[in-house]
């Protein structure tokens, strides 16, 4: 009978936030049975497009990976069994599709398939008897190498040249996102070969390399931590930024992520006059080293079922010493000839399998539900726990992400749930423990107060965050401060968050304007050690003074401002005057969203107020503006088009700037040059039949040296 085997299955994979029981019935298929299987069926494919649509469109999954691949499962084998038990045909769902919108379509020349995988040795051992079998033999050989763990991508190259990059898309079909893949550092833009002459390594006519784009762990630390700077929400992992950023609409916005590539197969391969198609794994690594081109470094070479199982054994700990996301390993058969004869099922290669290793979990009671005032105000659930170990360290929070997200996942104050600590650098929630909820335990009413000001808060109009509207709310305020006294901002040493909380109270300060009216006394009264204590504190906060216009500007915490708009801001205004006056025109340089954050911070009232206050303590930090300074292109409108070959467009943007230009997105009558790298399109017509100048990369190289 299925019901029982895939029940379990379900619960054993982790699927604890899906409450579930089946009524067992007594000889074969039940009436109700039935019903509650059409009821499952159809719950579970529209929770599985929606996780689809999280995943690929948003790059928001709200579940791991193995909760998704378990109600996958699940639903695959609901399917068979109604197939069998009832007369209903069964209809399969499509293996997502990441297609966003808003690219052009690429046909690939060859299908990208998925990966099956196994979670568990026995899973991994009837993979290699499968293939032994199908082989003919037991001594196959197979590479055994890390998943990573990012977005699929092919690249195409003609005669050795980068044409096209695409994601994977349904498999079929893909998004265009070429413009975007060339910002990559590491994109091979040529297959070079040892010249021309040598005709045993020219590249083939036409190759599809297949690979992955993903973002390593340092670069992950940087883009979060400058969030973090900015007041933004952190990303929870770095798959999720790689896909979200390679889909990113404006290139730039790619450039400034330090995405990378790797190759890790080939999808079709005309050699045409060129090289032949690699014929093995080995051969092809041996085919991208000698090119120089990114390929999987470290890889184990292992013959027959038992040598595989005991690699992928020493890859459980090994992956956690790599500097890059990985969610598993892969084990392929080598031989190109043994791989095509095995031929593929209808979404992966029969002689390939991606083995996931359990992500590190563990179960505790959440003792309390408590909510974090964000500095603008958003409220963040966080589930206290009773501390438990996990990977290494001691965990006793974890977030709630929001009250959505909390009331969908039903998370209670008593509940047991599970914490992991997969890819995700911070541990999160992965379900309940349904089985041990107890009767006393009673569903979280989310409060309608603010916990700080007792305001009544607010749902924002996407329904996914709950905020305090209020602009006096003592936890926003403290948090602000927080913000412009740390180390990043002006820094300012030897004021904690207890001084802070109680001055705030006391309403002593009530913007960050307020620190340069503190007196010795109203840091006694607040709590501060002793006289002397204070003096030395005031001394620093006069010190703050002389901070560059830059990191007063990040201490403001105006959203979506971090370092690098901070300093943009800085160079373009000079003073927290004229900041303060900025209009739209002086913004078109900075991208949308920013732009728009900024002007709001500017409209409102209190932080015009703020701007007053520290005219009147006499704060006043400035720097020679960047259009003061004369550079060649001083005062200059210059448009970026094609591919450059020597610099990424963000490297040539700011060193465009840094020379007096503004750089602009598109042609008008207001443009005095356009840089026309390879490939220019559109623009660079409009530019010529306007009558505007127009140079290529080295005369720009040549301009920027002088
Ligand atoms: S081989 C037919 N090797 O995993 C596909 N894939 O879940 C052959 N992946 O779509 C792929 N690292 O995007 C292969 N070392 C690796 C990989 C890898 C990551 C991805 C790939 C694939 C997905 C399947």
């Amino acid at each position: 009978m299925r019901w029982p085997s895939f029940v379990g299955l379900g619960l054993l994979l982790g699927c604890g936030l899906v409450g579930w029981a089946q009524p067992a019935p007594v000889d074969g298929i039940s009436e109700t049975a039935l019903i509650e299987n059409q009821k499952r069926l159809k719950w579970l494919r529209s929770e599985i497009a929606r996780h689809d649509d999280l995943y690929f469109k948003k790059a928001t999954p709200e579940i791991s990976d193995a909760a998704y691949d378990a109600l996958k499962r699940e639903l695959n084998a609901l399917e068979k069994a109604s197939a069998k038990d009832s007369a209903t045909s069964s209809e399969s769902v499509s293996t997502g599709d990441d297609r966003s919108g808003n690219f052009a379509t690429h046909r690939h020349g060859e299908p990208m398939l998925g990966l099956d995988k196994a979670y568990a040795e026995a899973e991994l051992r009837a993979f290699l008897n499968r293939v032994s079998r199908s082989v003919g033999s037991d001594d196959s050989v197979f590479v055994v190498e890390p998943k990573f763990d990012g977005i699929a991508i092919s690249i195409t190259y003609e005669q050795g040249r980068l044409v096209r990059a695409a994601t994977r898309g349904n498999g079929r079909e893909g998004d265009d996102v070429t413009e975007n893949a060339l910002t990559i550092r590491n994109m091979p833009r040529r297959l070079s070969y040892n010249g021309a002459s040598d005709t045993k390594s020219k590249p083939p006519a036409r190759v599809e390399l297949r690979g992955e784009v993903y973002i390593d762990y340092a670069e992950f630390a940087r883009i979060n931590s400058e969030r973090e700077e900015a007041g933004l929400a952190l990303f929870a992992n770095p798959r999720n930024l790689a896909a979200g950023t390679l889909k990113q609409k404006d290139p730039a916005d790619v450039a400034a992520r330090g995405l990378k590539v790797v190759f890790y197969g080939y999808g079709l391969w005309a050699p045409g006059d060129g090289d032949a198609a690699p014929s093995s794994q080995q051969a092809l690594n041996a085919w991208l080293r000698e090119r120089d081109l990114p390929r999987v470094d470290r890889y184990d070479l292992e013959k027959g079922a038992s040598a595989v199982l005991a690699a992928v054994d020493r890859w459980r700990e090994e992956l956690k010493k790599l500097p890059f996301p990985t969610d598993g390993v892969v084990v392929k058969l080598d031989s190109r000839a043994q791989w095509l004869r095995l031929g593929n099922s209808a979404e992966a290669p029969r002689g390939a399998i991606a083995y996931k290793f359990p992500p590190e979990r563990v179960s505790t009671r959440v003792v309390g539900i408590t909510l974090q005032v964000g500095r603008s105000g958003v409220i963040t659930p966080v589930a206290e726990l009773e501390p438990v170990e996990l990977a290494g360290s001691k965990i006793s929070r974890a977030t709630l992400h929001n009250a959505a997200d909390l009331s969908r996942r039903d998370v209670r104050v008593g509940d047991y749930v599970f914490v992991e600590k997969a890819g995700e650098i911070i541990p999160s929630i992965s379900g309940v423990d349904l089985d041990r909820r107890t009767s006393e335990v009673k569903a979280f009413v989310f409060p309608s107060e603010c916990p700080s000001c007792a305001s009544e808060l607010q749902t924002s109009k996407s329904g996914a965050t709950v905020y305090c509207p209020s602009k006096r709310c003592p936890a926003q305020i403290q948090r602000k401060i927080e913000h412009f006294v740390a180390p990043a901002a002006v820094g300012i040493k030897g004021l904690g968050p207890v001084a802070i909380a109680t001055l705030v109270r006391e309403n002593k300060i009530s913007n960050v304007a307020d620190l340069y009216r503190l007196t010795a006394k109203d840091l006694v009264d607040a709590g501060v050690r002793s006289e002397a204590v204070a003096k030395r504190l005031l001394t620093e906060i006069e010190r703050s003074k002389e901070s560059d216009l830059a990191r007063f500007i990040l201490g403001l915490g105006i959203p979506q401002v971090g370092r690098a708009n901070a300093e943009k801001l800085a160079d373009r205004f000079g003073s927290l005057k004229a900041m303060s006056k900025a209009t739209d025109e002086q913004l078109v340089d900075f991208s949308p969203v920013t732009r728009d954050a900024l002007l709001a911070f500017l409209a409102e009232d209190e932080n015009q107020r703020m701007f007053s206050a520290f005219e009147s303590v006499g704060v006043n930090p400035q720097q020679p503006p960047m259009a003061a300074v004369k550079g060649p292109l001083t005062g200059k409108t210059v448009v970026l088009t094609g591919t450059l070959r020597g610099m990424t467009r963000a490297e040539a943007t700011r060193r465009l700037t840094i020379a007096g230009a503004r750089v602009v997105d598109s042609v008008n009558s207001r443009t005095d040059l356009l840089v026309a790298g390879d490939d220019a399109g559109s623009k660079l017509a409009e530019a010529n039949a306007g009558g505007i100048q127009v140079i290529d990369e080295n005369r720009l190289m040549k301009l920027l040296e002088n």
